[in-house]
Order: structure tokens, then C-alpha cells, then sequence
């Protein structure tokens, strides 16, 4: 009798490498895990970090800002035409500004400091009338 075809075995893909980020918020700081290849907003997403990411990742809602210090500025990924666009038109800018949804981890970016920018307040918090805002008017 004839024994039945084993299917060879589907080689398993490569363990992701991990990448350490540390993420500094308003309380202490903390480590963070992220994988080579992925983008930074999606190790913060897990993380739970204070990122509202609206636009999935296309560098059109300005969601995922956060804070790169200067030390680690030339060595993420470099940002594009439309992220410096977003970036220009958001409250309270600062030179240290990126899209997370624009930062690839990668191995040279090991330890890299994320810092969550503080988020400008609501209209209604920044002194406009919140019932008039809240009538549609
Ligand atoms: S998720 Fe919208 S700009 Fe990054």
C-alpha cells in the first residue's frame, strides 16, 4: 500500500526583529516594543499611546504627530513632501514634528525617544462659546 503524500512543510517566515522606542508622555517614560519594517504609529497603537491615526496611515490627518528629538533626526526615515504639508497646517507646530504613520523601525533606529506633543485644547476649550459651538452656529 502506497502511504499518502505529505505536503513539505511551508517555511516559516523569520521571526520579526524587535525594535525598543521610548515613549515619553506626560508620566514617566517607558519602553515600548515595535518590529523591523513596521510603522512606528503601529507599535505607539499598541502601546496605547495618545495617537488618533484618522486617516490609516496616509499622512493626510496630522493624528499620529509626534516628537522626534534632534539626536535621532537623520537617521528615521526621511520625511516626504506630503508629510511636511500635513505638518505645516497643524496647531502648534514644532520643528521636531514627524508622522509616526511615516516612520519605518528599522534596526538604526534601536532605542529610538518618541515624544507625545501636547495636544492643543478643543475649540471649546480655547475660549470659544462651547454651547454656541455645540448648537451648530
Ligand atoms: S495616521 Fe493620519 S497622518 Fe498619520
Amino acid at each position: 500500500m502506497e502511504e499518502p503524500a505529505i505536503a513539505p512543510a511551508e517555511p516559516e517566515a523569520p521571526p520579526a526583529t524587535p525594535v525598543a522606542v521610548i515613549l515619553c508622555e506626560s508620566g514617566p517614560s517607558r519602553r515600548i516594543e515595535g518590529f523591523e519594517g513596521e510603522r512606528l504609529l503601529d507599535a505607539l497603537l499598541r502601546a496605547k499611546a495618545a495617537v488618533t491615526p484618522l486617516c490609516n496611515g496616509r499622512a493626510c490627518c496630522g493624528g499620529c504627530r509626534i516628537r522626534i528629538e534632534k539626536l535621532w533626526r537623520d537617521r528615521v526615515t526621511p520625511s516626504g513632501r506630503g508629510e511636511r504639508s500635513v505638518l505645516r497646517y497643524i496647531d502648534d507646530p514644532h520643528e521636531d514634528d514627524r508622522l509616526s504613520c511615516q516612520i519605518a523601525l528599522s534596526a538604526e533606529v534601536e532605542g529610538l525617544v518618541v515624544r507625545m506633543p501636547e495636544r492643543p485644547p478643543a475649540p471649546a476649550q480655547k475660549g470659544a462659546d462651547a454651547e454656541e459651538l455645540n448648537a451648530g452656529k
